[in-house]
């Protein structure tokens, strides 16, 4: 049988950390303290004009590649997932695919799961690979979320940062991806979204992230626990034997409310929401990596990584590393 692993991780950020001071220095009506307590958020970076999901994204797949060992021509399929792509058209995946300098003849698109973006899109690369189509596939979340934040709304713009998370995905005969599951609920689009539009030539509706943070807050909890409990059973994993969970980078509340749901304890939840602050689809992959870099996510571990974002769309990924 065919399986998909993890061949090698990379991560990019743009430019220095932004801190919650600087924040309040730029004129916004906030607080260090108000956000690190409701956020656990310390800092986010952002792209700098003229950086684009592209740029950031073609910068941690060549971390990625690296890491692998493999060159950009090893690859036969990129997908990035983004909700901030450069252009209507191309995609973001072609433009990645020419600033890698890749040979022309390897698929690339783009998916939009919000924040679930990365884990749709290592669930599709990995169903690719276990067809026996592709054996190699970029597998990418990059995002500049700061283009489409309401700088005069501090209850979104204080939550999110810039950046890019990428995996190389290979073919394989033992699993590394262990099990997968997707969902979403349409209904739910009213209370994450950003509802601008363009249309003959001008943007009709906000361009801006709208929120319900409650309501956000208390829906991810509950479909990230039970987005685990579905892989957990279909991989027939007791919670006792994951060494690691990495939930989307949101908040830390909604982290730790859903790791205590699933009986997972605090020092085994991969944080990095504090430093990057929420990245959408970038975010589980930049903690991915983080955590592999500094030597906590080791080789034969079992890791849960988990989606949850606009639509709504949630899902997540049971991995030995
Ligand atoms: N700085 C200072 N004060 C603020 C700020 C800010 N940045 N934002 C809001 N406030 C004030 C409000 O005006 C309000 O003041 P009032 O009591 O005088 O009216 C007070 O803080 C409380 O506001 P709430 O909106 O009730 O704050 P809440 O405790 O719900 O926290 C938060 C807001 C942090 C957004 C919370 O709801 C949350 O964590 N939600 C999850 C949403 C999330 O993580 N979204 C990320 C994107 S979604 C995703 O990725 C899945």
């Amino acid at each position: 049988m065919i399986f998909s692993r993890i061949a090698g991780t990379g991560s990019y950020v743009p430019g220095a950390p932004v801190t919650n001071d600087d924040l309040v220095a730029r004129g916004i009506d906030t607080s260090d303290e108000w956000i690190r307590e409701r956020t656990g958020i310390r800092a986010r970076h952002f792209a700098e004009e003229g950086v684009t999901t592209s740029k950031l994204g073609a910068e941690a797949a060549r971390r990625a590649l690296d890491a692998a060992g493999m060159k950009p021509a090893d690859i036969d399929l990129v997908i990035v997932a983004t909700t901030t792509p450069d252009m209507v058209f191309p995609s973001t995946a072609c433009l990645v695919q020419h600033e890698l300098g890749m040979p022309s003849g390897a698929a690339a698109f783009d998916m939009q799961a919000v924040c679930s973006g990365f884990v749709y899109a290592l669930t599709i690369a990995d169903k690719f690979i276990r067809s026996g189509s592709n054996k190699r596939v970029l597998v990418i979340g990059a995002e500049t979320v700061s283009r489409i934040l309401d700088w005069s709304d501090r209850t979104t713009c204080v939550l999110f940062g810039d950046g890019a998370g990428a995996v190389v995905l290979e073919a394989d005969e033992v699993p590394g991806i262990m099990a997968t599951t997707l969902h979403a609920d349409g209904s739910h689009s009213d209370i994450l979204s950003v509802p601008g539009q363009i249309a003959n030539g001008v943007v009709t509706g906000s361009p801006f992230i709208r929120m319900d943070g409650q309501a956000v807050f208390k829906f991810a909890v509950r479909v990230l626990a039970d987005a685990a409990h579905e892989v957990l059973t279909r991989a027939a994993l007791p919670v006792d034997q994951l060494d690691w969970m990495i939930p989307h980078q949101a908040n830390i509340r909604i982290m730790l409310a859903t790791a205590k749901r699933l009986g997972v304890s605090e020092d085994h939840v991969i944080v990095t929401v504090d430093r990057h602050g929420n990245t959408s689809s970038a975010s589980v992959p930049l903690a991915l990596d983080a955590a592999v870099r500094e030597g906590r996510v080791k080789r034969g571990q079992t890791v849960l990584l988990e989606g949850v974002g606009g639509g709504f769309t949630w899902g997540a990924a049971l991995i030995r590393y």
